[in-house]
């Protein structure tokens, strides 16, 4: 294979049968009511989704009224979500994206800066294509959560006991699998996240950690050591 994009076309098949139409725990119990309020796209805006997958935050957009672009370097994923529509997708990489300066009102990376290995280039990025005024929402696993691959820690019986955390400064990438997806997911210190949309010349508007409804299976465990953040940057008028 020319390129497996560190997984994610070996992938993609597990991949769109683990997201269904609803998405993973994740993004149903966490992470989708956040961003979806961060994005907030208004009818006719335009909105590109850099590391679109599969296109379900694509056509939640689009059923919005917001013109989309969905960008992916995976072939598969985009495949089907071209079948699936709400988007214009372009297959693409997020550290050189296809697209002129100040192009979109908006821009959203969902759970897709961590598989993406220049993320600094690719906040660049994303920062040039918006228009001025427009805003860059973020939803990523938080940095304490990426130190280690499947770092929750149980005792015999399935109990949660704590998340374990190492050598959290050191930027470096890690294979995760699970549910036959086997990826490449990447750990950087939330300060070097923070440093790269600043060096952007983005403004930091809002910043959230989303707690799960402990009345959800999982919820509770889920908030004793969380692993999603949204955050809403913008560009200057
Ligand atoms: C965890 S998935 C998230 C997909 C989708 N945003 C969602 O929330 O369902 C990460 C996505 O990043 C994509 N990706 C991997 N490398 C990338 C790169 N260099 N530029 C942009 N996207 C990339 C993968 O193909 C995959 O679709």
């Amino acid at each position: 294979m020319a390129n497996d994009w560190d997984g994610w076309s070996t992938s993609a098949g597990a991949w769109i049968r683990s997201m269904a139409e609803q998405g993973d725990w994740t993004r149903r119990h966490v992470v989708d009511h956040p961003t979806q309020a961060a994005c907030s796209p208004l009818p006719g805006e335009l909105w590109l989704d850099v590391g679109c997958g599969e296109g379900r935050f694509c056509r939640w957009l689009a059923d919005r009224g917001a013109i989309v672009t969905g960008l992916d370097p995976v072939g598969e994923l985009l495949q089907h979500a071209t079948t699936l529509g709400g988007a214009t997708y372009v297959l693409g990489e997020g550290s050189q994206l296809p697209f002129r300066d100040a192009a979109f009102d908006g821009v959203v990376s969902y759970l897709s800066l961590i598989d993406i290995p220049d993320f600094r280039t690719a906040i660049l990025e994303a920062a040039r294509v918006l228009k001025p005024g427009g805003k860059f929402v973020v939803a990523n696993l938080t940095s304490f959560a990426t130190t280690i691959p499947h770092p929750r820690r149980r005792d015999e019986e399935g109990n949660f006991l704590f998340m374990a955390v190492d050598r959290y400064l050191e930027e470096r990438a890690e294979w995760v699998e699970w549910a036959d997806i086997r990826v490449r997911n990447w750990h950087r210190p939330l300060a070097a996240y923070m440093q790269a949309f600043l060096t952007a010349g983005l403004a930091l508007e809002s910043f959230d950690e989303p707690s799960a409804d402990p009345a959800v299976p999982g919820g509770e465990d889920y908030n004793r050591a969380p692993w999603g953040l949204v955050m809403v940057w913008r560009k200057p008028a």
